[in-house]
């Protein structure tokens, strides 16, 4: 039964929510009810998701930072899944495994040079930290570099390769990591030092407000770290898999990593996976001890053959034209929305469909979430500069949706500059960011 939006919560969506309340996150619930956007995921399909009660109908464009590249519930990888569960499981991460190999090999082939060897996880911060293990053991050395703002996971050693804000509450952080801005070799430069393991950089930082880099800036990295001996690590855990028009993103700047990290829409949404791309040299920090790391759910068996489907659709020519030509249709179509908000639009960034909106302070970014929501569109802002808006769009949308994307973008625009001026809401939308950043 399809309710109208202003209906009342059904006793199935209270009871959903009064459970998460009770015991999964009393503040979420707390937050997302006080801000009117209480939604309960119930049924999803490609770009679209609905709230339990069917009432309220999303257009996902935040995609889980590429999850959903593929769309919610690819109807192809469902059917590879079921079919798969008649042969498979998770599998046996003490044995050789066929599906494993494969997957491995099919990365191999998709990457650049000798980065053939992969590890598997089960998420991002997995995979980082395992990237984070590799480069300490090869090189023997123990400091990570990485980027202020940017974001690599929440687990132990990726934790400590992000901002002190997310792990300051939960104890000391791990040992021997630095931060510098991004964009700026000489910082790079400047920290590099003999004790120095890795650099490790998403090619375009998401959380950071999708910020580009400089066409020099990354090949400038790679060789301050072949002249002092340091691995480049790229984190492509949003970036990869077509998101940029290319299928890794390092590719736009012509760079080489030593181990690329890639996770997230490598599950096609349904079974989580990631992966630890290391180059062929990196391998031997497993030759004394192969048993030395192990993941009892990484690379799933099961998992492993989505994520192989997931790949080669998205490396095929067909798949990386129809990103560029929606990302060219969005970049035609916002100028319109920059020209009509500039004083709150400022400006776009954007490589092939990873985009964020530039807006005029750190009140819009939350102020437009809400007011995307009120439009029918989930778009999240960036975490670490809540200036910005990121856009990140289903790679399988069809065209002929844009327009209408831009309309509501358009209208949750002006309802957002509208909500800023309103007096009053102001001191609210500062507790949103105060409780959101
Ligand atoms: C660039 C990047 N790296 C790593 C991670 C961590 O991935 P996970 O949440 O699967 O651990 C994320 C998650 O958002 C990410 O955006």
């Amino acid at each position: 039964m399809i309710l109208n939006s202003h209906s009342k919560p059904s006793v199935i969506k209270k009871r959903a929510i009064a459970n998460f309340s009770e015991h999964v996150s009393s503040a979420k619930a707390a937050f997302f009810q006080k801000y009117g956007m209480d939604f309960v995921m119930g049924s999803r399909k490609g770009p679209y998701l609905r709230d339990i009660d069917g009432a309220k109908r999303l257009f996902n464009l935040h995609c889980n930072g590429g999850v959903f590249n593929l769309g919610h519930r690819n109807s192809e990888l469902i059917g590879l899944l079921k079919a798969g569960l008649d042969e498979y499981d998770i599998g046996n991460h003490h044995l050789m495994s066929k599906a494993r190999a494969d997957l491995a090999r099919l990365l191999a082939e998709l990457m650049p040079g000798d980065l053939n060897y992969t590890v598997f996880g089960v998420g991002g911060g997995e995979a980082v930290d395992l990237a984070f293990k590799v480069a300490r053991a090869y090189t023997k050395r123990t400091k990570i570099i990485s980027a202020k703002g940017g974001y690599h996971g929440h687990t132990g050693l990726a934790l400590a390769a992000g901002d002190a804000r997310y792990s300051r509450p939960f104890g000391p952080p791990a040992p021997g990591f630095v931060q510098v801005p991004f964009n700026d070799v000489g910082a790079i430069e400047a920290a590099a030092d003999t004790d120095t393991a890795a650099v490790i950089l998403e090619t375009v930082p998401a959380t950071l407000g999708i910020c580009i880099p400089g066409d020099d800036y990354l090949p400038s990295v790679r060789k301050i770290c072949d002249r002092r001996g340091v691995l480049l690590i790229m984190d492509e855990v949003q970036t990869g898999l077509g998101r940029t028009g290319k299928l890794w993103a390092f590719e736009h700047f012509d760079t080489m990593p030593d181990i690329v990290v890639v996770g997230k829409g490598l599950s096609g949404g349904l079974y989580p996976i990631s992966a630890t791309v290391m180059r062929q040299p990196l391998e031997t920090v497993f030759h004394e001890d192969p048993f030395i790391h192990v993941s009892t759910f990484g690379g799933a068996e099961i998992g492993c053959l989505v994520a192989q489907r997931v790949l080669e659709i998205s490396s095929s020519p067909d798949f990386l034209n129809h990103v560029n030509r929606l990302a060219q249709d969005f970049a035609e179509q916002l100028k319109t929305c920059l020209k009509s908000h500039s004083k709150f639009f400022i400006a776009l960034r954007q490589l092939g469909l990873m985009m964020g909106l530039v807006l005029r302070d750190e009140q819009c970014g939350p102020i437009l979430t809400k007011t995307a929501y009120d439009h029918d569109l989930l778009m999240i802002y960036a975490n670490n500069d809540p200036r910005v808006c990121q856009l990140l769009p289903p790679l399988v949308m069809d065209p002929a949706r844009i327009g209408w994307v831009i309309r509501q973008i358009d209208g949750a625009l002006t309802a957002a500059r509208r909500l800023k001026t309103l007096a009053g809401v102001k001191s609210g939308f500062e507790r949103i960011i105060k409780k959101w950043v």
